[in-house]
């Protein structure tokens, strides 16, 4: 099973080929929101892929791009974690959860 490193926590992780980031950020509490739970609706689960693995993910839908627009601190290799589905060729990829998307979650788990 492929291995996938969050930043700045540092967090690697194994998951199943075919799970999105976003899911796999979910299933290890990393602070990812992704508010539309992969719909296509938000852009909250924003990342920032490390450059040498950019190229390697797949073209980006129209849909993702126009989303990603809307995307806090967009970078030249940002992407949606939701848009993202791990296989093994993307063994040792690593991406970072933007600091407002790590706030975000914060802010909302101290709303309970
Ligand atoms: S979770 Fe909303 S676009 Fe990815």
């Amino acid at each position: 099973m492929p291995y996938v490193t969050f930043l700045p926590m540092e967090q690697t992780v194994e998951v199943e080929e075919g799970t999105t980031l976003l899911e796999a950020a979910h299933l290890y509490d990393i602070p990812l929101e992704g508010a539309c739970e992969g719909s296509l609706a938000c852009a909250t689960c924003h990342v920032i892929v490390a450059a040498e693995w950019f190229d390697k993910l797949g073209e980006m839908t129209e849909e993702e791009e126009d989303l990603l627009d809307m995307a806090f601190g967009l970078t030249a290799t940002s992407r949606l974690g939701c848009q993202i589905v791990m296989t093994d060729a993307l063994d040792g990829l690593r991406v970072t959860v933007p600091e407002y998307s790590v706030n975000m979650k914060v802010d909302k788990k101290d709303k309970k």
